[in-house]
């Protein structure tokens, strides 16, 4: 079977939605940032603080090279995996890749809490986080709207957008 690539903005539901659409599948899932983490020893944020961003996307970018050579995946990508076309190239040859849309106050919402982001910062008040949600997203909104299969989650629980991405990976691939 193909594999199934989840691409989309921080708090679009990418791991949770993702998971439990390869168990429905019964495909294996990979998430993307946990392989960099665990390949380097090193979580996201601390490869940001003393690797940069740039040693951080020259290893998504080899890793994309690497998944998409296989097959029976369901790959949660990180949400940055767009700013390189070279990777959706890579992905659509072999894969059937989904977006999973969120407005920017829902992706604001579901990651306020979290600290292992390290575009979103950890320090400030709330409404520097969220301007910082919504400059990020409006400066990727036409790079993941140019995906033609998408998934608005802003309003879906995480089973309502695993059914939708099965429904339309099974559309997608015939199964
Ligand atoms: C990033 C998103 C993160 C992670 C890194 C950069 C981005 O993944 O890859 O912090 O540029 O949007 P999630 O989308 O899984 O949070």
């Amino acid at each position: 079977m193909k594999n199934l690539v989840l691409v989309g903005f921080m708090g679009s539901g990418k791991t949770s939605a993702g998971k439990l659409a390869a168990q429905r599948l019964g495909l294996t899932f990979v998430d993307m940032d946990a392989v960099v983490e665990q390949r380097h020893g090193q979580t996201i944020s601390q490869i940001f603080e003393t690797k940069g961003e740039a040693f951080f996307r020259q290893r998504e970018r080899a890793l994309v090279r690497e998944l998409a050579s296989f097959q029976d995946r369901v790959i949660a990508t990180g949400g940055g995996i767009v700013l390189d076309g070279n990777n959706l190239r890579d992905f659509s040859r072999t894969s059937i890749v989904i977006c999973c849309w969120v407005d920017s106050r829902v992706a604001y919402e579901r990651t306020k809490d979290a600290k292992h982001r390290p575009l979103l910062g950890l320090l400030g008040t709330d409404s520097d986080r969220l301007a910082r949600v919504e400059k990020l997203l409006r400066e990727r909104e036409s790079l993941y709207k140019a995906i033609p299969n998408r998934i608005d989650t802003s309003a879906m629980s995480v089973e309502q957008q695993a059914d939708e991405i099965v429904r339309m990976y099974k559309q997608q691939a015939g199964a």
